[in-house]
């Protein structure tokens, strides 16, 4: 248990905490000493309280120090410490006894709404509890006899209804007007059953602390707002129902996916973000550069200060690296190096494109989930494809049940069972040349023309997901070598390679992988018929030079990913802070 008291003295605010075990007897119990900064706000006698989950009303005593016996105490821990580092015997210092110096507060996860009300019981289990809550403010209602204020942490869709008295203390905030949408409170109350129908339970309010107070001006109000509002409103718009929801699914993607990948004996890598290769050899690349002068009023760097060799171009070697360096689109390139010697790796991180793509499915900065598996084929690849898939989207539906009922609401009516049939019915696969003869044979009329070697647009993927197969995700294999990467492996017909593109309904492409061309000559005749730079790849040259194996793995695009499992149609919607031609903002 912990408990809590501050006392203000000389100005400055002396703050004991107690840290009270239930094995520990009181005057065992660790004594923590906490200076803070003179503060003005009304809040600041509270400052201690905020930090502790429940309050506990049978607290021993508190004791109290006063600010000279705070220093001298400090002094001496100070005179410790210098003694031993400037005798040079750090190493063999006295152990300091704990009442010299002050002992670092013990870590305790904070109570949160979705503790409260999460459970099966959605909060009836802790009828009685005198507990706080602290979050910003939705809405504010006032009758005549009390108050309702809604407060939401961004721990769970569902706010606190925390229902006020003009008994309690710190009403005359709400009389005043201090507390409107977007303030944000401290409030401790108790848990009763609640009257109304929208909820089990509410908080009876003791007291109320406005910490912040929100000017008239906060742009998220109860009326709903478009999304493309809200875009430029993205330091804000996390304090919305649907992009707190967002973002929990968004974290529970990514926390599902490492979970999957470890279970399945992966190792995580960090690939790097700066690099010298372009993977994709799309040319679609982020300059990493100090040569342009870097002033603090960019728009008058001089051109000419960009040092130029004698033919007038740039001269790279004066750059950082010594050579042209850029943003990585991907971390594959360095992924196979690590998993022919850990066998199983996969990468996730931030990519870079430099693609003009103006699109719902582009973005400039995406974060990719790569795995790379060695003694691989592309079955193994399919099959790790749909296998990964499938568990994020089973955990989303079993962990994130609250978030996916609002999506299924009010975003994409049908996605929980969109999802479902995902996790239960089996992935399909097709040859290219078997999608391209679909394709031909459809009655639809498609923008791009369909023929045999074209490079599959949104539209045609869209078609083979949703219509040929009726919403399962698609797995496309065996494409034109002409249309996909150096890296791929060529199939014995000489004209296409073992590629992968795992399509699904309303995203088109979610998955882009292959096996790899484990084969040394085949590697650098394909680098020669692309004319790439076969130097520059010396070091991938080498993985087939020494211990080459086949090996294969895909690309993720996790905001793709995000799109798909949460209904929101914009990718710019499943970023925090999206990157896109022209918009760079916050
Ligand atoms: O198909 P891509 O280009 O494949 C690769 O980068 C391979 N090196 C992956 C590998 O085999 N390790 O990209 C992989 C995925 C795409 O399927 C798509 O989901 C996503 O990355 N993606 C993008 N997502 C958002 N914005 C963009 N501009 C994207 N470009 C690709
Ligand atoms: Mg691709």
């Amino acid at each position: 248990m912990v408990a809590g008291e501050c006392k203000r003295e000389s100005g400055r605010l002396i703050s004991l905490i107690q840290n009270l075990t239930h094995t520990h007897s009181m005057a065992a119990a660790a004594t923590t000493l906490r200076l803070l900064k003179p503060l003005s706000s009304a809040a600041s006698p509270l400052l201690a309280p905020f930090n502790n989950p429940t309050i506990n009303r049978s607290v021993a005593p508190l004791l109290l120090f006063s600010s000279a016996a705070v220093s001298r105490h400090h002094r001496r821990f100070c005179t410790v410490v210098s003694a031993s580092v400037s005798s040079g015997e750090a190493t063999k210092a006295e152990p300091i006894e704990l009442e010299k110096g002050a002992k670092i507060r013990e870590f305790r996860r904070k109570l949160k709404i979705v503790d409260i009300k999460g459970g099966v019981d959605e909060g009836l289990n802790r009828l009685g509890e005198t507990l706080v809550v602290r979050g910003w403010v939705r809405t504010l209602r006032a009758q005549s006899s009390v108050t309702f204020i809604e407060v939401n942490d961004g721990s769970c869709l569902s706010s606190m209804q925390c229902v006020m008295s003009s008994d309690a203390e710190g009403y005359d905030q709400v009389e005043s007007g201090v507390i409107s949408t977007g303030a944000s409170v401290w409030i401790q109350g108790t848990i009763v059953a609640s009257q109304g129908s929208k909820q089990k339970v509410e908080l009876k309010v003791d007291k109320l602390v406005t910490v912040g107070t929100s000017d008239p001006s906060f742009p998220i109000q109860k009326k709903r707002v478009s999304r493309e509002f809200l875009r430029t409103k993205a330091h804000l718009r996390p304090r919305t129902n649907t992009f707190g929801a967002v973002s929990r699914v968004r974290n529970a993607l990514a926390y599902a996916t490492h979970k999957f990948f470890q279970e399945n004996g992966f190792v995580w890598l960090s690939s790097p973000i700066i690099t010298a290769s372009d993977c994709e050899g799309a040319g679609e690349q982020f300059c990493v550069t100090t040569l342009v002068p870097n002033t603090s009023e960019p728009a008058h760097s001089p051109v000419k200060a960009i040092p130029a060799t004698k033919d007038g171009s740039i001269d790279w070697s004066k750059d950082f690296f010594g050579k042209p360096a850029f943003l990585t689109v991907s971390g594959q390139l360095n992924a196979e190096t690590y998993a022919t010697a850990l066998t199983d790796v996969y990468t996730f991180g931030p990519t870079f494109r430099a693609e003009n793509s103006n699109t719902s499915r582009h973005l400039a900065e995406f974060w990719m989930i790569e795995p790379e598996l060695a003694f691989a084929d592309l079955e193994d690849d399919m099959a790790c494809a749909t296998a990964y898939l499938q568990y994020v989207v089973k955990y989303i539906l079993e962990n994130c049940k609250e978030d996916m009922d609002f999506f299924n609401t009010w975003i994409e009516k049908g996605i929980i069972d969109r999802l479902s049939d995902v996790v239960e019915k089996k992935v399909v696969q097709l040859t290219y040349t078997d999608a391209i003869e679909l394709l031909l044979k459809a009655k639809k009329k498609f923008e791009f023309p369909v023929t045999w070697g074209c490079d599959l647009q949104s539209e045609h993927e869209r078609y083979i997901t949703e219509q040929a197969f009726g919403g399962c995700p698609v797995i496309v294999r065996d494409y034109p070598k002409a249309i996909k990467a150096f890296y791929m492996r060529q199939n014995d017909d000489g004209r296409t390679v073992a590629a992968m593109d795992m399509l699904v309904p309303r995203i088109g492409e979610l998955i882009g992988g292959s096996q790899r061309e484990e084969r040394l000559d085949y590697l650098e005749q394909r680098l020669d018929d692309l004319k790439l730079n076969k130097e520059s790849y010396w070091w991938y040259l080498d993985l087939r030079r020494y211990g080459s194996v086949p090996h294969a793995g895909f690309g993720l695009g996790f905001e793709r990913l995000v799109q798909f499992a949460t209904g929101v149609d914009n990718i710019r919607d499943a970023i925090p802070f999206p990157r896109a031609p022209g918009s760079a903002d916050f």
